[in-house]
């Protein structure tokens, strides 16, 4: 579904390079979590993906096609993309951010209402009570979950989400997660979340791929990255103490 082979990037001539040598092959209704701290290389990595950044080496296929011969509209009707941040277009209605990709593929009215509608339903924001507030009168869990909701609006099969909650507090994120694993089960989404945090990572990835000054380091399960870190790196960021550790036994089973 989604395939990167030797992709590199640099922002200045060669002088420094954001990442080096990625490769990975994601397949359809995988969840795969890109972990690393910041500036690791995240978030280039997956703008790739939609192109919103085109690799200085190497080559992108999505659908196994590259991502360089389809046509953005195509693109967009894909790939979901929620950005890091916020990211709600602050002049515009709950319902009129839900209904900007439709909107740009040209989708006729009704069939974009209904739609934007439906979504907000999904994602626990009943239309009629939050389809007209601006952005600014909802929460920051709240916001996210309309981010989610935008993402999801062209019905597309692939979700990017870029530390859609890493400006949240601890319980909200906690019930997002538990959102976004629920989606996953009912939609069939092949999800790439990024995240800088180790538990979120290991709650949600059937796949994580560790990243560290612009390589990936390993991509693995979570039992590979425990119990066979390829990298010292890898070993060290996953040698929590056990106490922490014991808290995912059922995760792990
Ligand atoms: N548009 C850009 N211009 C110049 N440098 C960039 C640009 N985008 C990212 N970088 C650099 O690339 C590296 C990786 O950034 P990024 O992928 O955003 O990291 P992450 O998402 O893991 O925090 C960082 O050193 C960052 O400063
Ligand atoms: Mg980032």
């Amino acid at each position: 579904m989604i395939r990167l082979s030797g992709v590199s990037k640099t922002f200045d001539g060669g002088k420094t390079w954001s990442l080096r040598d990625v490769s990975l092959e994601i397949a359809p209704g995988e969840t795969i979590v890109f972990l690393g701290s910041s500036g690791s290389g995240k978030t280039t990595t997956l703008k790739t993906i939609n192109r919103l950044i085109d690799p200085t080496e190497g080559r992108v296929e999505v659908d196994g096609v590259d991502v360089r011969r389809q046509a953005p509209e195509e693109l967009r009707r894909k790939i979901g993309y929620v950005f890091q941040g916020i990211g709600l277009f602050p002049h515009l209605t709950i319902e009129q951010n839900v209904e900007m990709v439709p909107r740009l593929l040209g989708w006729p009215r009704e069939t974009r209402l209904t739609r934007a509608r439906e979504l907000l339903e999904l994602v626990g924001l009943p239309p009629a009570q939050y389809g007209a507030r601006w952005p600014d009168e909802l929460s920051g869990g709240q916001q996210q979950r309309v981010g989610v909701a935008r993402a999801l609006a062209a019905d597309p099969g692939i979700l990017l989400m870029d530390e859609p909650f890493g400006a949240l507090d601890a319980l909200t994120r906690d019930s997002l997660q538990q959102e976004v694993l629920d989606l996953k089960r009912r939609l069939k989404k092949t999800i790439v979340f990024v995240t800088h945090d180790i538990f979120e990572a290991l709650t949600l990835g059937d796949r994580i791929a560790v990243f560290h000054a612009g390589r990936m380091e390993q991509l693995g399960t979570r039992e590979d990255l425990l119990a066979r870190p390829a990298t010292p790196f890898v070993r060290d960021l996953f040698g929590k103490p056990a106490q922490q550790l014991a808290a995912f036994q059922g995760v792990l089973g």
